[in-house]
């Protein structure tokens, strides 16, 4: 039973926090924590479908009906995200669904929320780093400047892509010991100097981000209206080539596009009436993005044939396959820099977790260490910077996408649960925000996340079968014995000098 033992919410102390936030600055914190490689990159995927090198399919595309797997998503997600705030709003401490988790479910689940969210965080940044990259090739060949394949893409994207050019360079690449190498030099790169950025110090801010959300609408805005002039009505039938199944699987990987809004529920504590403005911006940002989703897919769509999409650039390879290069590089070139922010904020979000993780005796000590001059968690900063810029120099970015997907839709699952647990256990605890009809909207939105799981390909729930086992066998060999709550003895976070 010691297993299940939770974790006491802390009194709710007065942390400072001013409540100074409104609907409409929540719907703005969506837009820059959601927007990102999910729609500027899966979105090719989930359209076009995955074939294996040898032309079986991996997965069915969405056609021109993605618009309905944005529609799907946003009514899911809507669901979770209110299952989030109500947390957020009655447990003020930093860790998301770990801390959530902790003080509801107890210390196992907890530590396999904490592992789970490497899925999304760690892992998911992998796949932006691979789609920067895909972008970043984009705008260097406006400037005339080809990088060598080799030099561009992963090692799996070119042992499992379909596309020849990509699938040649097995062959092609120099050789080291008879293995071709085959490196993302960009994607590494880039979330080394985001790594360095973060070791400095470096915090985001609220007039960062409503620089990024200006970038990111403009850009998308571009793409619209450049593109919508170009639309070729053809290419919209059939509608959806794949049926419900297609929507399904489409829905599955760019989902992706909506991995952010659980970020958004935690500014309960400084939102101003929160019962009132949280579902408003919750809701309406949901809408919104649902919104400039549906439109952008509808144009993307409506561009090329579906097919052309599957690229890890789709939007600007779509504007460039209908001869506007221009465009295409403008699209590129803001890509480059929305990318760079989602990068910023998973890579800041992830050292965070795993201290929490390791301030209650789960994570090794050495992951609780604050820098004593910057103040930041450097060894994990560290440490999740060159586990993620390893990985994005060989990734292949479908896989990625799934298996943060798949996490991450279990994250929430669990979240929409917790909800419900903590209602029947401390109905009386004072809740800033709850659902409403929390008995409808929790157990739809926890059926909702197992629904669009299962259209992720088997081999998603095979590796994250495999993760799972992993965080079991690590939490009975190391966290088990070294819980904070089970020897009592407090973990140091350092010298703070
Ligand atoms: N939703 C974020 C993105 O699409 C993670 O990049």
């Amino acid at each position: 039973m010691q297993l299940f033992q939770t974790k006491p919410i802390e009194a709710e102390t007065d942390r400072g926090l001013i409540r100074s936030l409104g609907a409409g600055d929540l719907v703005m914190l969506a837009i820059g924590a959601v927007i990102g490689a999910g729609i500027f990159s899966s979105l090719g995927t989930a359209a076009a479908g995955e074939f294996a090198a040898d032309g079986t399919m991996v997965r069915a595309g969405a056609g021109p009906a993605l618009i309905l797997s944005f529609v799907l998503l946003g009514f899911a997600v809507g669901l979770a995200a209110l299952c989030y705030a109500e947390l957020a709003s009655m447990i003020p401490q930093a860790g998301s669904a770990y801390t959530y988790t902790f003080a509801t479910m107890g210390e196992f689940l907890a530590w396999i929320i904490g592992w789970d969210l490497i899925l999304e965080y760690a892992v998911g940044n992998i796949a932006v780093a691979v789609a920067w990259s895909g972008y970043f090739a984009s705008v260097l060949s406006g400037f005339g400047i080809t990088m060598p394949g080799w030099l561009s893409h992963g090692y799996l994207q070119a042992k499992l892509s379909q596309d020849p050019a990509v699938n040649g360079l097995l062959e092609s690449a120099p050789q080291l010991f008879g293995i071709p190498v085959i490196v993302n030099l960009p994607a590494f790169l880039i979330v080394a100097a985001i790594t360095w950025v973060l070791y400095l110090g470096v915090r985001e801010s609220a007039r960062a981000n409503n620089v990024m959300v200006v970038v990111k609408l403009l850009v998308l805005g571009l793409f619209v209206i450049i593109g919508a002039q170009h639309i070729n009505p053809d290419n919209y039938t059939p509608f959806a080539p794949n049926g419900f199944r297609g929507i399904h699987q489409g829905a599955a990987i760019v989902f992706f596009a909506y991995i952010g809004f659980d970020a958004v529920s935690t500014a309960a504590e400084e939102t101003k009436n929160p019962q009132r403005n949280l579902p408003i911006g919750i809701l309406g940002g949901l809408a919104i993005c649902t919104l400039i989703y549906v439109i952008v897919g509808a144009v993307a769509v409506g561009l090329v044939p579906y097919q052309d999409l599957a690229s890890s650039d789709p939007l600007a390879h779509a504007l460039s396959l209908a001869g506007l290069e221009k465009t295409s590089w403008i699209v590129a070139a803001g890509a480059v820099i929305s990318l760079t922010a989602v990068l910023l904020v998973f890579q800041f979000g992830q050292p965070r977790i795993l201290f929490s993780m390791a301030k209650d005796g789960l994570m090794p000590r050495w992951a609780a260490k604050i820098h004593p001059k910057r103040h930041v968690p450097h060894i994990t900063t560290i440490g999740v910077g060159l586990l993620v810029a390893l990985g994005a120099m060989v990734a292949e970015e479908n896989m990625i996408y799934d298996l943060t997907n798949i996490g991450t839709l279990f994250a929430f699952f669990l979240v929409c649960l917790a909800v419900l647990v903590l209602r029947i256990k401390q109905p009386d605890r004072p809740r800033s925000f709850r659902v409403p009809f929390v008995w409808v909207v929790a157990p739809l939105g926890a059926a909702a996340c197992l629904f669009i799981m299962k259209g992720l390909p088997r081999t998603a729930w095979e590796r994250f079968g495999i993760w799972l086992t992993l965080g079991v066998i690590a939490y009975f060999a190391y966290g088990y014995r070294h819980s904070v709550l089970r020897t009592g003895k407090p973990i140091e976070t350092a010298s703070l000098d």
